[in-house]
């Protein structure tokens, strides 16, 4: 039996799949053309920017790891015994170990992350690890309030956001996002967020554009799941990785830029490219830690402490919630 064509094309999807092949549709009919930076993390882009993680020029992951391993004391003092840590946007959850190892009085590690796949393999290593941990991975957006388990719903709770993800996302979303935020955890509770420094653009455009092409095949690998999910047919070869430092906004953006005029199938329509334009793909803002605060603060967060790691090129913000 032939299945009916779809009186739509988001119809030809399956319904996991729509949200995606509707922010496709949108971001392509857009100009300047852009996708959001969530939907670069399925299977192999959870992989691939782990190996980013262990670049030399991505310093963001081992100033934020040292910061942690020489603050989580610090950080775990005050977290009464029952409490429960919620991290947004984990992945493969390596960092939070500094913290598990100061956190013995854990009821439970909350970990929300859309990558089913980053979720499961953390799962994995942190049973071994941590044998009597209660370990509860949730697959969810972190800019939805997270839903904890319900009998961890009374429990109070620390919130950890690692990783500068929150750069990915426009200052107006980051105080919206942190609000939300704020209502996962609950009053009295605290906020952990890493959050990258600005610094001088050569280092950082080479943070984004390594020598090994690791983060090129990162963002050409939305194309591919384009192409795997949504019926695509970009040719990876007609485009090309690109990172720069907009010093205005202070923020690297990646974009993918067309090599030649093209027309390419997704989601069941036509989308044309002229050579040169570019696909925005990714911006990653970078804060001084006063800039940082005063979202904070907008979000009704009252900033604490700071820690920066000894070359000042990361900070990790504890916040308050009033
Ligand atoms: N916290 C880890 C991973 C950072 S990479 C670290 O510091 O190394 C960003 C992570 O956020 C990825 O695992 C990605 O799947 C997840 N992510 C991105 N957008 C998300 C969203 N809207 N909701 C939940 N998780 C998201
Ligand atoms: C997850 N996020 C903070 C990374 C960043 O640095 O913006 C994602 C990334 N993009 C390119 N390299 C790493």
């Amino acid at each position: 039996m032939t299945r009916p064509a779809a009186a739509h094309p988001l119809e030809a999807f399956a319904f996991a799949d729509q949200a995606f092949a509707a922010d496709v549709i949108d971001g392509l009919s857009r100009s300047p053309k852009s996708l959001s930076p969530r939907y670069f993390y399925d299977a192999l882009g959870s992989d691939l920017f782990e190996r980013i993680t262990q670049l030399p020029e991505y310093y963001l992951t081992l100033a934020e790891a040292s910061i942690l391993k020489a603050r989580a004391a610090e950080i775990a003092h005050g977290v009464p015994p029952g409490g429960v840590l919620l991290e947004f946007g984990s992945g493969s959850s390596r960092k939070t170990e500094f913290l598990l190892d100061a956190l013995p009085q854990l009821a439970a590690y909350v970990a929300a992350d859309v990558s089913e796949t980053a979720l499961d393999d953390a799962r994995r290593r942190l049973a071994t690890l941590y044998p009597s941990l209660d370990i509860r991975p949730i697959v969810a957006d972190f800019s939805h309030p997270i839903e904890c388990p319900p009998d961890l719903a009374e429990r109070p709770r620390i919130g950890f956001f690692p990783g500068s993800t929150i750069g990915n996302l426009l200052p107006a979303d980051v105080i919206r996002l942190l609000l939300v935020m704020g209502r996962s955890l609950g009053s009295n509770s605290r906020l952990i967020v890493g959050v990258d420094i600005k610094k001088d653009a050569p280092r950082l455009v080479a943070a984004y554009n390594d020598s090994a092409g690791v983060t090129a095949a990162f963002n050409l690998n939305l194309l591919t799941r384009i192409n795997r999910e949504l019926g695509g047919s970009f040719d990876l070869t007609a485009f090309q990785h690109r990172a720069l430092y907009n010093a205005q906004e202070g923020r690297i953006e990646m974009h993918l830029v067309s090599l030649k005029d093209l027309s390419v199938k997704a989601v069941g329509r036509q989308f044309h490219f002229r050579a040169g334009e570019s696909i925005h793909t990714e911006n990653s803002y970078k804060y001084a830690v006063e800039e940082f605060q005063g979202l904070a603060i907008s979000a009704g967060w009252i900033p604490r402490r700071v820690w920066l790691d000894e070359d000042r090129l990361f900070s990790l913000h504890e916040l308050i919630a009033p």
